[in-house]
């Protein structure tokens, strides 16, 4: 396989640059082609058939791009479709935030008490749990949907009363089962860690899934030999369904840096 084909990451929206900015850090050289559905987001509140739909659309255009390897960087969709992609993807290796994030949990839980946090779709699934059972049958899990995080994020409220209210009041049950670690089930969330470990307090672990799948795509690459050899300066593509206002902004924030480019895909 030729190792200087990018990487095809995907989400709902604009969240997944969370992830492709820790792939930015861990992996320099990796070009990358981003594929964000800004038109039909979210995706957190929408039927399993429908975000099933949507997944098998997304995954057949990042697999004409010629991908080496697919991320699933969406919550939604690696909880109710990964499995979707993987059909679609055959000898693509296919990673998702949900078996990167479950992983990492269960590997530093010294209680084994871990909270999840995500869309309601995301929590109705119940995927982190069955992942976190199967590797320790011994965690308690509990899980606890936030679906006012995603506006509140993309409204840029990192650190506001309001959304500091929400978060007590979300956390209010989880925190109750003194859990070890917190799960930010979500591509919005990282956004919020600052704020989500004061109100979770020392004593909690927080699992960023966006790092953990940088890891977990780093440890990929090398054992399947796959890893970029060339040391000239990566690529990066973003390609969006739509551009909706302040998209620049929201997108930049996400990303840590300047955006560049756009690509708006007609379907
Ligand atoms: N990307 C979604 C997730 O990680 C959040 C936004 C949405 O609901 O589509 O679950």
């Amino acid at each position: 396989m030729d190792s200087s084909r990018p990487i095809g990451v995907f989400d709902s929206g604009i969240g997944g640059l969370t992830v492709v900015r820790a792939l930015m850090e861990r992996l320099p050289f990796e070009r990358i082609v981003y594929f964000g559905d800004t038109a039909r987001v979210p995706y957190g509140i929408k039927s399993v058939a429908t975000i099933e739909h949507f997944t098998a659309q997304i995954t057949d255009f990042l697999l004409r791009q010629d991908v080496k390897m697919l991320i699933i960087a969406c919550n939604t969709m690696a909880a109710v479709a990964a499995e979707v992609v993987r059909r679609r993807a055959g000898d693509i290796p296919v990673l998702d935030v949900i078996e990167a994030g479950a992983r990492a949990a269960v590997g530093g839980s010294g209680a084994g008490r871990i909270a999840v946090i995500g869309t309601p779709t995301t929590v109705n699934s119940n995927a982190y749990a069955r992942r976190m059972h199967e590797l320790d049958p011994a965690v308690r899990v509990y899980s606890q949907a936030c679906p006012l995080f995603v506006p509140l994020v993309e409204e840029g409220w990192l650190d506001h009363p309001v959304t500091r209210l929400t978060a007590q009041e979300y956390l209010k049950p989880v925190l109750a089962e003194e859990v070890d670690s917190l799960v930010l089930g979500c591509t919005h969330y990282p956004l919020l860690k600052p704020l989500l470990k004061e109100v979770a307090g020392p004593q909690v672990r927080l699992v960023d899934s966006a790092v953990t799948t940088a890891e977990l795509a780093a440890d990929t690459l090398q054992r399947l030999a796959i890893a970029n050899t060339s040391r000239d300066p990566a690529a990066y593509r973003y390609v969006v369904t739509d551009v909706p206002l302040r998209f620049q902004t929201v997108g930049e924030r996400f990303l840590g840096r300047s955006l560049g480019t756009v690509e708006k895909l007609e379907w």
